[in-house]
């Protein structure tokens, strides 16, 4: 089956146009030095992936407290800044676009990483254990005060002009996966009585307020987001969230954003109370450019492209195995298998 279409450009927006539709997804890697910091090695490995028409940076802090994942960077201090300036420069030079992945882990934090009790939309807490931190269990997050929401929204703010002053291309606000962002837009994690709970209107507020702040210190074409309207992770599904994807959608919509991207790990996972999977329930909600991602082959995503379910794929594990992948898809060699062991080394 042909691939070609993968390999044609696609123009966002005025502002930016990618040289194919192969996104590399965002991959936390945990791999960041002392201070949270990009380290060479990283800068070697985004560098290494350039042909990916946009790289999605690995999910990067906004602010101390939303960490959730050991040695995962941040972009809120200047050394931080300077660390991913080496990393844009060396991803620019080998000719590719990437963009950071604005990340606040909200309840899925912990005290262990920051000596505070982590904040989210209400008091509710994650069932199980940290990954990677050999059984530490989630705590009880606090309740967000209203009066501190305006803050958090600024600080994604800084963080986005952050991004841009380490020379990205721009940001993906990451409202997937169950994070902070995500934890406001699911009944299961948001139980608020104040303006930003009760009503989609109000649970779509938190995410409207982060992506009108961004936008107005980067500019909306280099602001996407990523959203994951199906709970799959670190999140119970509910048949009432739909209403507020429903209404956040077409708020994005009036927007002018680069892309809404889907968070899901297999985007054949269909969802009853969407009517489909992650991708056809965006694609019948928003009309700009949507990435899909989950578990696609170069195969399945050329020929959704083809079939217009979806403009760009992005690809995570296999970008992980195959730091060539654009090439070897294109040239049909073989690729080589993705294993949970290749996360324990930047390749
Ligand atoms: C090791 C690993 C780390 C990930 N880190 C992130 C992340 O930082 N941000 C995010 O939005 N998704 C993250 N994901 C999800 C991926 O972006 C992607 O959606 C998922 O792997 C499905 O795509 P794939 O089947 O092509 O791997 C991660 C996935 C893996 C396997």
């Amino acid at each position: 089956m042909s691939t070609a279409s993968l390999y044609q450009p696609w123009r966002l927006n005025s502002t930016l146009t990618l040289a194919n539709r192969v996104v590399m997804a965002p991959l936390t890697r945990s791999q960041a030095g002392p201070g949270l910091m990009p380290t060479e090695a990283m800068a070697a490995y985004y560098a290494r992936r350039a042909d990916a028409g946009l790289i999605i940076s690995e999910a990067t802090l906004i602010r101390a407290d939303g960490q959730g994942y050991p040695d995962t960077p941040g972009l809120y201090t200047a050394e931080q800044v300077a660390g991913w300036q080496e990393v844009t420069r060396r991803v620019h030079q080998a000719g590719g676009t990437i963009v950071a992945q604005l990340w606040h882990t909200g309840r899925a934090s912990h005290e262990y990483f920051h000596g505070q009790t982590p904040v989210a939309p209400s008091a509710i807490g994650l069932e199980g254990t940290l990954p990677r931190m050999r059984g530490l269990a989630y705590p009880v997050p606090r309740a967000l005060e209203t009066a501190e929401i305006a803050q958090l929204v600024a600080d994604y703010a800084q963080a986005a002009a952050n991004a841009r002053e380490a020379g990205f291309d721009g940001v993906e606000i990451h409202g997937a996966n169950g994070y902070l962002i995500d934890q406001f837009l699911h009944h299961a994690s948001n139980r608020r009585e104040d303006a930003y709970g009760g009503s989609p209107e109000n649970m779509a507020r938190f995410a409207l307020e982060v992506v009108d702040a961004v936008a107005a210190r980067i500019g909306a074409e280099r602001v996407g987001i990523r959203l994951s309207p199906g709970a799959y992770f670190n999140m119970e599904p509910d048949t009432r969230d739909r209403a507020v994807f429903d209404h956040l959608l077409a708020e994005l919509e009036l927007r002018g954003l680069a892309y809404v991207h889907g968070g899901i790990f297999d985007d054949s996972l269909r969802f009853d109370y969407l009517d489909g999977t992650i991708s056809e329930y965006l694609r019948r909600h928003y009309r700009g450019t949507l990435i899909a991602s989950g578990s696609y082959t170069a195969e399945s995503a050329a020929a959704a492209i083809d079939a217009g379910r979806f403009e760009l794929v992005a690809i995570g594990r296999p970008f992980i195995a195959n730091p060539d992948y654009v090439s070897r898809v294109r040239e049909g060699l073989p690729l080589v298998d993705y294993v949970d062991s290749m996360l324990a080394s930047l390749v």
